[in-house]
């Protein structure tokens, strides 16, 4: 009896423990370091090792990437410290997730087990072009899954991997292209993986058409200004004014504490 209490109750242990550990692997695996990177800018990975470095690993999601040292080439992933690295010149391609594997120097220590510093890196844009022109954004990632264009609060899906894209947009050879665009195709462009993670973010101002809108947007300061400046008017007066009552009470006192001695 009493052992299969005991069988029992280690066994719901096991499964805590189980599930504590499941639990922890999990957060580990989802919550990389967002980084955020824009288009043709460098960004930079930190890794936070305190040992000594023996050897890095460098990941783009399963696959191993070479790295380089700044001095040593030209390179577009530079390794900057004991083990941060520095991707140069973004592009939209450099959009994923990353896994620093750092393996200490200690040649007395046989663990093998490396420290994981994961990343996602997110590419962002600013496009202007004139209505009429052709947006092509070369944005079809092997990760790539979802294409948004949003507007406001909405959104409209203009391509889903595996379906046929929206009938505004071509698709070739990586390039989301939208022909002669005008003012409604303003707003900005989410590129989403599978979990519905953004891996590039695409802002785009079509011309000729926010003219009356800036001029709004420059109207407007001026106001303020005679706003604040009527603020600061009637701070400046409410001490003086105060100051001035004060002055005023005292001597109307005096006068009338002098009076009857008069
Ligand atoms: C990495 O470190 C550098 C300086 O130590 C800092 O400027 C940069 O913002 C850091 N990058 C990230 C992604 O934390
Ligand atoms: C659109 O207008 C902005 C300023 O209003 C300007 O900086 C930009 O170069 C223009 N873009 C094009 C494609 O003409
Ligand atoms: C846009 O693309 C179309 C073909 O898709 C082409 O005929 C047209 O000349 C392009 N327009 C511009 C402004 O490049
Ligand atoms: C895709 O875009 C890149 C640059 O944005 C261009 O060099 C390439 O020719 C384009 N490919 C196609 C098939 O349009
Ligand atoms: C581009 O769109 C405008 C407005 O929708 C239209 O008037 C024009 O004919 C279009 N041009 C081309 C080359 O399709
Ligand atoms: C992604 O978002 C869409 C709608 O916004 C939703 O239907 C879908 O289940 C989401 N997928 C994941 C993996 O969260």
């Amino acid at each position: 009896m009493t052992i299969l209490v005991g069988g029992r109750f280690s066994l719901l242990k096991h499964l805590l423990l189980l599930s504590l550990f499941t639990c922890i692997d999990d957060s580990e695996e989802t919550t990389p370091q967002q980084v955020e990177g824009k288009k043709g800018d460098s960004v930079t990975l930190n890794c936070s090792f305190t040992n000594e470095v023996g050897y890095i690993l460098l990941l783009i999601r399963t696959k191993k990437i070479t790295f380089c040292s700044e001095e040593k080439c030209d390179c577009h992933i530079c390794q900057t410290g004991p083990c941060d690295m520095t991707l140069k010149d973004l592009m939209f391609d450099d959009a994923s997730t990353y896994t620093l594997n750092v393996y200490r120097n200690e040649k007395s220590e046989t663990v093998l087990q490396p420290v994981s510093f994961t990343y996602r890196l997110h590419i962002r844009d600013d496009i202007s072009l004139n209505a009429g022109d052709n947006l092509t954004l070369g944005v079809l990632l092997p990760e790539a899954v979802e294409v948004r264009h949003h507007q406001h609060i909405e959104h409209e899906v203009l391509w889903r991997k595996g379906d046929k894209p929206n009938k505004r947009v071509t698709v070739s050879d990586g390039n989301l292209t939208i022909s002669n665009i005008t003012a409604s195709d303003t707003g900005t462009y989410k590129v989403l993986d599978h979990n519905n993670k953004t891996l590039i973010t695409v802002n785009l101002e079509v011309n000729g058409t926010k003219a009356s809108e800036h001029q709004n947007s420059k109207d407007e300061p001026p106001t303020k200004k005679e706003d604040t400046g009527s603020r600061i008017g009637i701070w400046l007066v409410i001490p003086f004014g105060l100051v001035f009552c004060v002055i005023l009470f005292l001597i109307l006192l005096s006068k009338k504490q002098s009076g009857p001695v008069v």
